[in-house]
């Protein structure tokens, strides 16, 4: 049985029901977060909190809950649904109001939804088991505010449809200057000569709790140099490795874009070694 959580209450997920006025629904007027946890323990709770709380301030949702208080759902969550591996969904919406209408309602509550859903065990680091991804490319139509974890997702969908429909898992995405800006449910990096390479963080990707993790741990460890600056698109072609990160699939390997091999179109000995440090510090964060 899948448990979620609606606005005060622990229940079935087929019984959980919200208006059609909910604002999330007809603007998709909302945030929303995905922890990781694996056998019960959660990775990055503190960050993913905290991006989730600059995103409700970024569009105006308050809902007055403290840290523990979400602490507290995750982990009735875990407890209810077994501890398996799972993705903790969050979202706020700003909630129901009487009408449709534009402007942010007086006096609304916001609607808190929660629920669980499996995910792959904890990545490794080893080659032969890693699950490899081919990615589509294209110009990136989203939004400008791509930082604010939006439940407005449609840009997204229809790039990730694209990958799909071309036979791949994921599609990059590129800026009007032909500047990577990241995937449409990854961050992205790219290997050349030994050094990490990953965009900056600005309006035009999100700031991802993996690529977050993933920089600190290759910084701490000091073995890999790590650059956050412009990629380009030529940069992207002539790279040994490219990688994209996510919270269920941590630091995933691709080997070919539209078709072409990344490198010599095997998992790189970069991956690995970034994987291994991944795996060993993942429960740190
Ligand atoms: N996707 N960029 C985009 C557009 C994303 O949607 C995600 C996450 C990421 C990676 O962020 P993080 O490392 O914090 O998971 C980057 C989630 C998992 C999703 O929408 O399901």
């Amino acid at each position: 049985m899948n448990i979620a959580y609606l606005n005060g209450q622990y229940l079935p997920i087929e019984q959980a029901k919200i208006s059609p006025l909910d604002r999330g629904f007809l603007f998709g007027d909302g945030v929303y977060e995905v922890v990781p946890s694996y056998e019960g323990k959660l990775v990055g709770f503190l960050p993913h909190l905290q991006r989730m709380n600059e995103g409700l301030e970024a569009i105006g949702i308050s809902t007055g809950w403290s840290e523990n208080q979400w602490l507290d759902l995750c982990l009735k969550l875990i407890q209810q649904n077994g501890a398996g591996n799972l993705g903790i969904y969050l979202q706020i919406s700003r909630g129901a109001y009487e009408s449709r209408a534009h402007r942010f309602p007086d006096k609304v509550n916001p609607t808190i939804f929660a629920f669980c859903f499996e995910i792959p065990p904890a990545p490794v680091a080893d080659k032969s088991h890693a699950k490899t991804y081919t990615v589509s490319t294209a110009r990136d139509i989203r939004w400008d505010r791509r930082d604010i974890k939006s439940t407005s997702l449609l840009g997204n969908v229809l790039h990730y449809q694209q990958g799909v429909e071309q036979g791949n898992q994921e599609t990059l995405l590129y800026n009007e200057h032909n500047e990577l800006t990241e995937a449409s449910s990854c961050n992205a990096f790219i290997v050349k000569n030994g050094t990490v390479i990953t965009p900056p963080l600005d309006h035009q990707k999100l700031p991802g709790i993996t690529r977050q993790i993933l920089i600190d741990i290759l910084r701490n460890d000091g073995n890999i140099v790590v650059e956050e600056r412009a990629v380009t698109m030529n940069e992207v072609a002539e790279a040994d490795e490219v990688w994209i990160t996510s919270s269920s699939r941590e630091i995933a390997p691709v080997i070919a874009i539209d078709s072409v091999p990344v490198g010599d179109g095997q998992i790189g000995d970069v991956w690995l070694a970034a994987q291994t440090l991944f795996s060993a510090n993942r429960f740190n964060y």
